[in-house]
């Protein structure tokens, strides 16, 4: 019987430059400290935590596909850009069926009128936006009570 829960967290274009880029949207943090941040949290729940970035579309598709098929039990997911643009990364959500939670550092809503549509939002559980590093580890702390087996 499996016990282990598997949370895997997918990061979007230009997130691997996070710490450097535009530190007034996104924070100081690097992808590689919100990383292991999240390691020691999962950890800590006695649960697996998977990390993914890419700045390839086609890798996205691709790994979310790869979710369907290796126990992956929920998926924490920042789109970045292509919240705003791709059907492809929602169609493959769509399509394992493996519930997520969006996460934005930056709250979109309060941006530009395009950051403000999501092809994301409707097939998530949920949405956390503008609370920076922080929204990932509330995501997770959701992700761990939402994929625990009775
Ligand atoms: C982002 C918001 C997006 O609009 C933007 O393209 C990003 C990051 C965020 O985390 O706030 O790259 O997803």
């Amino acid at each position: 019987m499996k016990t282990t829960k598997r949370i895997l967290v997918i990061n979007g274009p230009n997130l691997n430059l996070l710490g450097s880029r535009e530190r007034k949207h996104y924070g100081s943090k690097s992808l590689a400290d919100i990383e292991s941040r999240l390691d020691d949290q999962a950890r800590q729940a006695g649960a697996e935590l998977v990390a993914f970035q890419s700045n390839s579309e086609a890798e996205l598709v691709e790994r979310i596909q790869r979710a369907g098929r290796d126990k992956t039990d929920f998926i924490i997911i920042n789109p970045a850009a292509y919240t705003h643009t791709s059907v492809a990364m929602r169609d493959a959500l769509a399509a394992v069926g493996v519930p997520f939670v969006e996460v934005h550092l930056s709250n979109v809503f309060a941006r530009e009128a395009f950051r403000q549509r999501s092809y994301f939002t409707d097939l998530a559980v949920g949405i956390i936006s503008g609370l920076g590093a922080k929204g990932y580890e509330l995501a997770l702390a959701f992700a761990l009570q939402y994929s625990k087996k009775s």
